[in-house]
């Protein structure tokens, strides 16, 4: 809505007196219009549905020319708000039809939504959701987060401090940071939320290399097995960065010269992953087939089948450059090189439904069909060596 350099308000645009005013009287009369009989006066339209509340600016004072006004109105009232404006033809449209529906969408029951959940920090919750959330994570990390009472509220609810510092009792400097000073801003606490969140999705390794806003990098891209070729890449803040060189990083490096070390006696090679449930095999550096592509065929076909019979999940089976996706420098691939035959990635449950966010309850079942999994490949290892 333009205003067009409004001199006074309109009568059906009431002033916000302080909450629960009867009287016509308003801070700011010299702006407004008398409203008419009083039926237009207070300023929430759930208690008195002719009223317009302002969303922007955040008074009528503050309305300027050539600026858009915004404010919400009780749907029994807009035609006759439209009728209005019409009539003093101010341009408007309508923002938000439904003001009910999208507050009520955007209300979450947190008792089922649970915190670990990756949608937690990307909801709205309740204020006492956020103060058992504080408790949890301060009691979680003691080390990091610090709970201080600093008083209570007008309505006697305690209001807290959350510090954090990295163990350093008193740390010289500080920076402050509050979020829902105004009530009706909600995005700001679930700002404070999410800047406490650790990231439960990292997917990397931890070290740094060249750049500084960058950390970690890809450990089943950093192997040495098509070090970095198409399916990785160099640049560092990629999920699949492959690292500066192969076994760049401590953990790639560790894990390869122990398995070097016992290279004769390892007879096959088998890395856990999620989620897709999937048995894997070499190569994922190229869509090449391996020279004993027949025989890990024949095996992850075994272990995909064992596993339906044995708890009905579906794993597909394959080679990993076709089944999924081209991944150089993957441990299966380099085990694989190193003359490890038996070589197999497991990308184990689920299929998406929640993905990386695996219920704890879902921990047997998946665990108990991987295991029949691994058998399979033991027995065949057995038989053939
Ligand atoms: N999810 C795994 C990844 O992207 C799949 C690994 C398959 N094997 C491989 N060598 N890339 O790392
Ligand atoms: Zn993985």
């Amino acid at each position: 809505l333009c205003s067009a350099g409004l001199k006074a308000l309109p009568t059906w645009l009431c002033q916000q007196t302080r909450a629960g005013m009867q009287s016509g009287k308003s801070s700011s009369a010299s702006l407004l219009a008398k409203p008419r009989g009083g039926a237009f006066r207070l300023a929430d339209p759930h208690t008195y549905p002719g009223c317009v509340v302002l969303w922007q600016p955040d008074s009528p004072e503050n309305i300027l020319k050539g600026r858009e006004v915004h404010f919400y109105v009780n749907v029994s009232k807009v035609n006759e708000v439209k009728a209005e404006l019409n009539k003093s033809t101010i341009r408007y449209k309508v923002l938000m039809a439904d003001i009910q529906g999208l507050v009520e969408k955007q209300t979450v029951n947190d008792t089922v939504s649970p915190r670990s959940s990756a949608s937690y920090y990307e909801q709205y919750h309740s204020l006492n959701e956020i103060y058992s959330l504080m408790e949890e994570i301060s009691a979680r990390h003691p080390d990091l987060l610090q709970k201080i009472y600093i008083g209570s509220s007008y309505e006697k609810r305690p209001l807290y401090v959350l510090k954090l510092s990295n163990r350093e009792k008193t740390p010289k400097n500080a920076i402050w940071i509050d979020c829902g000073i105004h009530a009706r801003e909600w995005i700001a606490p679930a700002f404070c939320l999410w800047f406490l969140g650790h990231n439960r999705m990292w997917r990397k390794s931890r070290s740094r290399h060249g750049s500084k806003d960058c950390i970690g990098t890809d450990m089943n891209r950093n192997f040495d097995a098509g070090w970095c070729g198409r399916g990785a890449s160099p640049d560092e803040c990629r999920e699949i960065y492959c690292g500066p060189y192969p076994e760049s990083e401590p953990e790639v490096k560790a894990v390869a010269n122990f398995v070097k070390q016992h290279r004769d006696r390892i007879k096959a090679y088998i890395t856990m992953h999620s989620y897709s449930q999937m048995v894997l095999f070499p190569y994922s550096y190229t869509r090449n087939r391996s020279k004993d592509h027949d025989e890990l065929l024949l095996v992850a076909k075994k272990v995909a089948e064992a596993i339906r019979t044995s708890s009905r999940s579906r794993y597909l089976h394959g080679p990993g450059a076709q089944t999924i996706y081209l991944a150089p420098g993957g441990s299966d691939d380099w085990a694989y090189d190193l003359g490890i035959k038996y070589s197999f990635t497991f990308e184990l449950r689920d299929k998406g439904t929640y993905g990386f966010l695996l219920p704890p309850n879902l921990i047997k079942p998946t665990c108990s069909e991987a295991l029949t999994g691994v058998k399979i490949i033991a027995l065949h290892v057995i038989d053939n060596i």
